[in-house]
């Protein structure tokens, strides 16, 4: 068959498709067949591009450089009318009734209205989906960043992108403003949970959230466009403030905050959203250096450039935005201007600058390219439509165990005297504490609205749900919010304290950054009663807890988990011992701050830091014994598991000599909690069935240094309650 013919084929195959689509109408004709080349799915992008590119009109190109809040558009043709490429759900900005089907079909509704347009540029439609599809009820809220940074697990975060990436696809959006690869330099800032940690490192080996949104291919099934923000700077700005000014050298600039970008271009983030505040008095929205010779030239980023929400207004220090401020946002790189709400104006001045040069036509078509790029690899001219197929993950049970794992690495272990965690399943607990029994609480900021709020706002289980599940008996597990009822007569008293959601300046703390009076009165009450005192800190920053630490039996901080608070659970049972590590420092006092590792500061807990089970609290070291000697655990044996799936999980449990001298021998006796089976066991011998059973050393790993460890695993049926584990030598 000739090349013509070949087109011909081929370009049938393409109406067929559009026709299928819905984006072309009639039957094809022998004019339809000779499709347009930017309608070509199997043209190369950049072709594609330029073939469109030279068929738009300014108004077209001026159009996919503004970005409108859904909620703005009065009458919804407007977004025909201007020729606007893009729309966002601000925080908070749902479809009513805020229902994944409801959302699957504003987006599907506002599609069709960009389709309508003379050359049927589909548009993109951003959200923050920051910890999960946090805007959604019914989506799996994940932990916040700063918990993510405490798991040190890059592949775990990779995977929490790949499931945000689906539960946002199947609800429409094709672009999610995710992941905040800021560097909280000052706890004061109201964003410091948004970061994975106050050194560049930990941002940077965070990016792997880009590769789990934008998975291997962006026209992918279930994956989004991310983006790197907000660059450059945002979380070092003095005394916190959020939208400050970051003062610093140029070389402390590129040392802190710039490596994460640098990551994040070398994964391939195919948009970056810059940051409202200054560097050295000057506004990043207008900072031509940073943006184009640094960002777009220095490191390559070839994706597109959007500001942040009115971020441009702000450039010369005044209400609203002028002709000025669009020239210079536009011209410092900015591709796309996030205005959102007063669009018209905002392409009449665009248009105007570019008619009077102000704006080159270069600069103009630059942006284009950026855009219109993403837009064809997204694959949004083939599959302009919500994937409703991705419906069905919204919540499912995988993502939620999924969530669970994140929220048991992320807890931070600072402080365990004599052993009081983990709990005895069979302990009489006394629960207490404004989050202990909220999911809004727990969830922080960015969820259901943009503030978050207290309350069941949306379908999950609170941290206090999740101990009653793993005690042995759930009603001796009480709760009172504010510790009324207390007694001696429980064995330890449990109290869920910290802050109230806040997002973004509404959380800056300027003064003081101690508890509440709400959980001073509740933790003296629970003194009072003279029982353990267990604090479970949700908060998205450290507090200044000094002056209380010493009256506290064990400190987890739970960060802010999300929706699945048994993970919280299972760390203070001991289903899984804590393995967090500090992601940012923990103050002994207020005026330490900024406080950063290597600052030559005394903090009360430095960066990195993290307890396990068995071990206790430095100031009481358990001293080695003989083996043998009466009262001496010749051994500890520590669960921590691995994998786990619907119905089942697969775990490792590590035996460690605590004798200090040679142990010949070992074993584990072990009562399994109900519904738990062993279904294969390797590197031990396993004895028993039913919910007691005993593993033993094999010939290679019986006998253990002084020190030493061995670790036999297994897979069993259920979900892993409290291990209930006692080691011996036999
Ligand atoms: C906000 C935030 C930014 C977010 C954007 C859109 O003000 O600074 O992180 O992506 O507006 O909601």
């Amino acid at each position: 068959m000739s090349e013509r013919g070949r087109m011909r084929r081929r370009a049938a195959g393409a109406v067929a498709a559009l026709l299928t689509a819905g984006l072309l109408s009639g039957t094809p004709t022998a004019a339809s067949t000779e499709v347009l080349l930017y309608r070509d799915a199997e043209a190369p992008v950049a072709e594609r591009v330029e073939d469109l590119l030279g068929r738009m009109t300014l108004d077209d190109k001026i159009g996919q450089m503004t970005q409108a809040e859904r909620s703005a558009l009065d009458p919804q043709s407007d977004l025909a009318e201007y020729r606007i490429g893009s729309l966002l759900s601000g925080g908070g900005s749902t479809p009513t009734p805020n229902t994944p089907q409801a959302w699957a079909d504003m987006y599907d509704s506002f599609q069709r209205t960009a389709l309508s347009t003379p050359l049927g540029i589909p548009l993109i439609y951003g959200v923050d989906a920051v910890h999960g599809h946090n805007n959604v009820r019914g989506a799996t809220v994940f932990p916040h960043n700063i918990g993510l940074g405490a798991t040190r697990d890059p592949e775990l975060v990779r995977a929490i992108g790949a499931a945000t990436a689906k539960e946002v696809a199947g609800t429409g959006p094709d672009w999610n403003f995710a992941p905040c690869l800021c560097v909280a330099r000052n706890d004061r800032w109201g964003r410091t949970y948004e970061s994975f940690g106050e050194v560049p490192e930990l941002p940077g080996a965070m990016t792997t959230m880009i590769t789990g949104l934008q998975g291997d291919a962006l026209s992918d099934s279930g994956t989004v466009l991310a983006t790197a923000k907000h660059y450059l700077g945002d979380g070092g700005t003095t005394e916190g403030v959020d939208q400050g000014d970051t003062a610093l050298s140029e070389a402390e600039l590129r040392a802190i905050h710039l490596p994460p970008f640098q990551e994040a271009v070398e994964a391939g983030v195919g948009s970056v959203m810059i940051s409202y505040s200054s560097w050295n008095g000057t506004k990043l929205h207008g900072h031509r250096y940073l943006i184009t010779d640094v960002l777009k030239t220095e490191l390559g980023f070839d994706g597109f450039v959007v500001s942040d929400w009115a971020g441009i207004d702000q450039i010369d220090g005044r209400d609203g935005f002028t002709a000025e401020e669009v020239r210079t946002a536009v011209n410092a790189g900015i591709d796309m201007v996030m205005v959102p709400y007063d669009y018209r104006t905002f392409v009449a001045l665009l248009r105007e600058e570019v008619n009077s040069g102000g704006v080159p036509m270069e600069r103009i078509d630059d942006a284009n390219r950026r855009i219109l790029t993403k837009k064809f690899e997204l694959g949004l001219f083939e599959e302009p439509y919500a994937d409703r197929s991705h419906l069905s993950s919204i919540g499912s049970a995988e993502h939620r165990a999924l969530a669970r794992e994140a929220v048991r690495k992320s807890q931070v272990l600072l402080k365990n005297s004599g052993g009081v965690l983990p709990l005895d399943p069979s302990a009489k607990v006394f629960v207490a504490g404004k989050s202990a029994d909220d999911i809004g609480n727990q969830s922080g900021g960015w969820t259901i609205t943009w503030q978050g709020s207290s309350g069941a706002i949306t379908p999950g289980t609170t941290i206090l749900e999740g101990m009653r599940s793993l005690a042995r008996d759930p009603s001796t597990v009480d709760h009172d919010r504010d510790g009324h009822g207390v007694d001696s007569s429980y064995d330890v008293a449990v109290a869920v304290i910290g802050e109230t959601p806040y997002a973004e300046g509404h959380g800056d703390r300027p003064a003081a950054m101690g508890l509440d009076r709400e959980d001073l009165a509740t933790l003296s009450r629970l003194r009072a009663s003279g029982v353990p005192v267990v604090v479970v800190l949700v908060t998205g920053r450290p507090l200044d807890i000094s002056a209380h630490l010493g009256e506290w039996d064990a400190l987890p901080a739970a960060w802010l988990p999300g929706t699945e608070g048994d993970g919280v659970a299972d760390v203070l049972y001991g289903g899984y011992a804590p393995t967090g590590e500090l992601p940012v420092t923990w103050m002994r006092s207020v005026d330490q701050l900024p406080l950063n590792e290597g600052d030559g500061q005394d903090p009360l807990f430095a960066f990195g830091h993290g307890l396990t089970y068995p071990e206790t609290d430095p100031e009481e070291p358990g001293e080695p014994g003989e083996p043998g000697e009466p009262g001496v655990t010749p051994c500890t044996a520590e669960l921590r598991v691995a994998h786990e799936w619907n119905g089942g999980f697969q775990g490792e449990v590590s035996v460690r000599n605590s004798t200090g001298a040679v142990l010949d021998g070992w074993q584990v006796d072990w009562t399994l909690p109900a519904g738990t089976d062993i279904t294969s066991l390797w590197n031990g011998v396993l004895a028993g069935t039913g919910s007691a059973v005993t593993v033993s050393g094999t010939a290679w790993n019986s006998r253990l240094a002084p020190d030493g460890a061995a670790t036999f695993g297994f897979t069993a049926t259920g979900a892993p309650g409290a291990a209930r584990m006692a080691c011996s030598s036999p």
